[in-house]
């Protein structure tokens, strides 16, 4: 048995996760703590990377005290280490590549710098076991919107497809706010959408042409029409929970049509949506109904492990573990660009 200790802090999030690798195999999760900042970026409607990097630094420790008395175990009981070294905002990241490195030398253990995008893949396999190789990971954060090719989530992940703007994550928050809904947009935008009708407004679906790129995502063409619809009817009252569902039902359609047909096209029959706009109620029912009709199946991680978490990155660190995979040096640094392809450094 393996205890891997992971460590997040790539946006808002100080995420510190305890994940044991059974003797069989088998991973089980023994502790997720996270403390978000998020309440003091809120007034400025989005993340502010200097307010993130000092909530890392107070919340990291205490963090990882009470994960380890969550999960009984003291520090030493650690084998391995995995932190997120990239994609992310750089003075974020380095709170947590530097605590994960003091561990990994104090502790004498491996460290691995590991990529947050497959992190939020592997955190499925903590609740639905291990993935079928090959399978199709579509990624929806407030960062990144990608369609993922996963042969070995330790070693081999393609990009199929991406957005060429705006995340489908930004634009929940960018809604929100022309809307006057408070951030991170998503689950208010959720909330308001279920009272709402969906059919209300027909909002664009882009890149859906059929000359464009079948596997590509933009948003920002969709935000701009929500904001030219509210600012045409300036004085009058919104229809807030109209406007939101029709919102909502035109990314969920774009993400779930493009992610079925990649599958479908590719010939991959099992889908894992995660990362923090996986968490929304539409989009989870409709990639559902759409697996269910293209002889998919689907994986769809509970939404506490869908936002960013330290689990996630302790169960991906496990999975390199697994694979034998070379752990990183110890002048491992953040990576802000790190493609999605390099599992870890
Ligand atoms: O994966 P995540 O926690 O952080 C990043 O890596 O970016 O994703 C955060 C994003 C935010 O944009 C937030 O508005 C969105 O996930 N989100 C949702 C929901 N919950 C969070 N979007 C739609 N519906 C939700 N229920
Ligand atoms: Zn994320």
């Amino acid at each position: 048995m393996t205890i891997v200790l992971g460590i997040e802090s790539s946006c808002d999030e100080t995420g510190i996760g305890i994940v044991r690798i059974e003797s069989d195999g088998a991973l089980t999760l023994l502790a997720d703590e996270v403390a978000s900042s998020v309440d003091q970026h809120a007034r400025f409607g989005g993340v502010v990377p200097e307010v993130a990097s000092r909530a890392h630094l107070e919340a990291l420790v205490p963090s990882v005290t009470r994960a380890f008395e969550a999960a009984a175990l003291e520090l030493s009981d650690v084998d391995a280490i995995a932190v997120t070294c990239g994609p992310g905002l750089a003075g974020a990241l380095l709170v947590g590549v530097s605590a994960a490195k003091a561990y990994a030398a104090a502790l004498n253990v491996p460290l691995y710098g590991a990529n947050h995008l497959p992190g939020h893949v592997a955190a499925d396999t903590l609740e639905h076991g291990p993935l079928p190789s090959p399978c199709l990971a579509l990624l929806v954060s407030g960062g990144h919107t990608q369609l993922l090719r996963v042969d070995d989530l330790a070693t081999k992940i393609t990009e199929v497809g991406s957005t060429i703007d705006d995340a489908a994550g930004e634009a929940y928050d960018k809604v929100a706010r022309i809307l006057g809904l408070p951030y991170p947009g998503g689950p208010p935008i959720d909330k308001a959408a279920r009272r709402g009708n969906p059919d209300a407004i027909r909002f664009p679906r882009g890149l859906t042409g059929p000359r464009d790129a079948k596997y590509d995502f933009s948003f920002s063409g969709l935000k701009t029409a929500v904001a030219r619809w509210v600012e045409a009817r300036e004085g009058q009252e919104i229809p807030v929970d109209d406007v939101a569902a029709s919102f909502q039902e035109a990314v969920a359609d774009v993400l779930t049509a493009k992610a079925v047909r990649a599958a479908t096209e590719l010939g991959i029959d099992t889908m894992v949506v995660s990362g923090g706009v996986a968490a929304n109620s539409r989009l989870s029912t409709l990639a559902a109904a759409r697996c269910a009709e293209a002889g998919i199946t689907l994986r769809v991680p509970r939404p506490r492990l869908c936002t960013d978490n330290g689990a996630m990155i302790a169960a991906l660190g496990a999975h390199l573990v697994k694979a034998q995979v070379r752990p990183s040096s110890l002048d491992l640094s953040a990576n802000p660009g790190l493609p999605v392809g390099t599992v870890t450094v």
